[in-house]
């Protein structure tokens, strides 16, 4: 990760723009902190690509444009690498953000950054308009750094996906294997499952009822699965419910927006759920420390007559 990193502080060095690519199902989540970390000591301009907007819901991706476009130096867009239309107008708003360069003599040098599987592959192959990079759903398929024309005023650069080394929240790395951005065998269907089914109550139980044909007043997360299972008639041998397979059923109607359009974090989900975080950190870390005084006064107190010097 070291060496991963030190590559692409070099290679920002280099670059006036950074296109990061997001996945508009989870903006914040799948936006890695070390990207705007490199990006802000280098003062480089980003354009936030929030791509696959055909998979997510269309006002929290107005949401996620609203507030990517109040930050400095950035630019936001919603697009779905799928549809040429779409990646036409990124170039433009790409080089509008480096007004400096744009010619041919000093051609606009644009990085492409993002985790695994936001569909910088798919995004890059529409723009250059042919198969350059590799496309697949396997999480960390782009390996090696490549550069392409974009007419004659412009290039891009092919960044391998960066992962962080630690996810900050929790709950983060629940969304991102939800929406495989994590390889299969970093998680635990079932605890993903469970956390996406908790994430649907909250903010799409309609989308859930009309697919799996259920009431959901009442249910919590293993609940949802378990009305999968029955509404589907899941079972092992013997007769039990199959959770296994309602499990992947779930994953997988999300993936493929069998469920409907969701984003699983809005602008303000997120802030709440950092704040929380944050706050129960606080208060961890204050009541450690006050252990700790508590402990030292009373190895002091214990330690004090033989430390003090005799008369
Ligand atoms: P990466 O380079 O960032 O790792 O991502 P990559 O382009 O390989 O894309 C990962 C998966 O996301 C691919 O699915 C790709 O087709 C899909 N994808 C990329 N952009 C979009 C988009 O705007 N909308 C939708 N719906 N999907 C997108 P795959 O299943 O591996 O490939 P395929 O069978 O769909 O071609």
């Amino acid at each position: 990760m070291a060496a991963a990193r030190k590559k692409a502080a070099e290679t920002l060095a280099q670059v006036d723009v950074v296109i990061e690519v997001l996945d508009a199902r989870l903006p914040g989540a799948s936006s890695n902190p070390m990207i705007a970390e490199l990006r802000l000591h280098r003062q480089r301009p980003c354009l936030k690509v929030l791509n696959k907007t055909d998979l997510a819901d269309p006002l929290a991706t107005t949401a996620w444009l609203h507030t990517f476009g109040n930050q400095p130096l950035v630019k936001a867009v919603a697009v779905s690498s799928k549809r040429p239309a779409d990646v036409a107008k990124l170039p433009k708003l790409a080089a509008s953000l480096a007004p400096h360069r744009n010619s041919m003599i000093k051609r606009v040098r644009i990085l492409v950054m993002g985790i695994p599987n936001v569909g910088k592959s798919t995004l890059i192959n529409a723009m250059v308009k042919r198969r350059v990079a590799n496309v697949g759903d396997q999480p960390a398929i782009t390996k090696h750094q490549s550069r392409y024309d974009l007419g004659e005023q412009m290039e891009l650069i092919d960044m391998p996906g960066l992962m962080w080394p630690a996810i900050e929240y929790p709950s983060d790395g629940l969304m991102l294997a939800a929406s495989h951005a994590i390889g299969e065998n970093a998680y635990i269907d079932e605890e993903v499952a469970v956390a996406l089914a908790e994430t649907l109550l909250i903010r799409y139980p309609a989308l859930l009822a009309a697919r799996y044909k259920c009431e959901t007043e009442g249910l919590d997360g293993p609940g949802v699965i378990e009305a999968i299972a029955k509404q589907r008639g899941f079972r092992i041998k013997g007769g039990d419910l199959d959770y296994d397979k309602a499990t992947r059923t779930l994953l997988s109607d999300y993936r493929s927006a069998a469920l409907g359009r969701i984003t699983l974090e809005t602008p303000q989900s997120r802030k709440s759920m950092m704040e929380k975080v944050d706050a129960a950190r606080a208060e961890k870390a204050a009541a450690e420390a006050e252990q700790a005084a508590i402990k030292e006064a009373l190895r002091k107190a214990k330690s004090g007559p033989r430390d003090s010097a005799p008369e």
